[in-house]
């Protein structure tokens, strides 16, 4: 089978393609990527060079390239993780979340209706069900939640959501859909939270932490959501959408001091800071679907998967402090000036 991955050189496509390339050798793996701020070659230098992979660059609102490219490769199955994901910078700018996050998917799945394919497969979130009240722990977004969005990324998100069902329901395309709660792991960009806690820490800097704290996200390590995109597209039921969540529900405060706890650093370098306009309070997840249908199990809790990335940050200084020291200095001084 031939797959494409688009947004591959990014924090959990990159992931995935490694996933790929290592537990299929049977398949070809093809990375597509515009390499935006958020990309980054060095992602997939561990595999660059394997015979069953290959990486192009392009962007996928490009429909002349996109056109091109599938009339040339003929791909069974599109995952497409491609998109703008920071929900800060959707608050900066919506624009680019637009453009990227709905258009880009109708041009992926316009290609794909005219080349055929056996699979498009959407990667989605949790945030597209909006959010839910911190005192009701009783209450989990299910598949059939309705979706109700806060943020410009959340509601473009939402809207490649519904265009992927039209797609489906109108023009017979093969489609899944999966959403899943925040992920954390190996190559995670840190203007996220739980990147840019380690590489403050580590630098003794300041920890930004958004209003008191309180609000509560659904970690799950990101082979984890890797490991449940991969049983979609090969046994998901065609149109279904599939939640996927380990029930690791986390205050952002708690995570923070955990993190500075395993590093050995003061509690003192916490900083409440201005809050996130429209900040979603908590989100949760039912994975009951997936378990059952698909038989998907996650491999790590919190307290296991927290620790081993903080042991990759530690071990590959090499791939985020290039980041840090670079255009990301203006960013952080632009995101953060008024919220002190
Ligand atoms: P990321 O920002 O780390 O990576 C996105 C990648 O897409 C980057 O490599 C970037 O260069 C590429 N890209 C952006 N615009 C492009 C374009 N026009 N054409 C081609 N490539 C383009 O994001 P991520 O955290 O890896 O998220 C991947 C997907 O998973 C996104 O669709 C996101 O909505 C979804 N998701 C993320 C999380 C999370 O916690 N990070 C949780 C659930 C779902
Ligand atoms: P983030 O990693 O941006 O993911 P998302 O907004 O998609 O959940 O943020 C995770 C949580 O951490 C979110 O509630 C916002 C909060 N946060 C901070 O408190 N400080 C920060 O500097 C950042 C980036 C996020």
């Amino acid at each position: 089978m031939k797959l494409l991955v688009t947004g591959g050189a990014g924090f959990i496509g990159g992931n995935f393609a490694h996933m790929m390339v290592n537990s299929h050798p049977e398949d070809e793996t093809v990375v597509l990527d515009a390499l935006t701020y958020a990309g980054n070659l060095e992602t997939l230098s561990p595999i660059m060079d394997r015979p069953n992979f290959r990486f192009v660059k392009g962007d996928i609102t490009d429909r002349d390239f996109i056109d091109d490219l599938f009339a040339k490769e003929h791909f069974d199955i599109v995952v497409n993780f491609a998109a703008e994901s920071h929900v800060d910078r959707s608050i900066e700018d919506p624009g680019i979340f637009l453009k990227t996050n709905i258009l880009g998917v109708q041009t992926l799945m316009d290609a794909c209706r005219k080349y055929g394919i056996q699979r498009y497969h959407q990667v989605s979130t949790d945030e597209v069900y909006g959010d839910l009240p911190l005192d009701r722990p009783d209450l989990l977004f299910h598949e059939d939640t309705p979706i109700h969005t806060s943020s410009p990324y959340s509601a473009s998100k939402a809207s490649a959501d519904l265009l992927v069902n039209a797609y489906h329901r109108t023009f017979g395309l093969p489609v899944t859909i999966s959403r899943c709660s925040n992920n954390y792991g190996p190559y995670h960009f840190p203007e996220k939270l739980i990147p840019l806690v380690i590489s403050r820490a580590l630098a003794d800097e300041s920890i930004p932490v958004y209003g008191e704290g309180a609000n509560v996200r659904d970690w799950l390590y990101v082979t984890d959501h890797c490991s449940a995109i991969d049983l979609i597209i090969r046994n998901g039921r065609d149109g279904e959408v599939y939640n996927i969540g380990g029930h690791n529900e986390v205050s952002n405060l708690e995570v923070v001091k955990t993190i500075l706890r395993v590093l050995n650093k003061p509690e003192s370098l916490i900083h409440f800071v201005k809050d996130r306009p429209g900040h979603d309070l908590r989100y949760a997840m039912d994975p009951t679907k997936i378990e059952t249908e698909l038989g998907w199990k996650p491999e790590y809790r919190f307290e296991s998967g927290i620790r081993k990335t903080i042991e990759w940050y530690l071990s590959n200084r090499d791939w985020w402090e290039h980041i840090v020291s670079g255009e990301y200095q203006n960013y952080y001084a632009k995101m953060y000036k008024d919220r002190q």
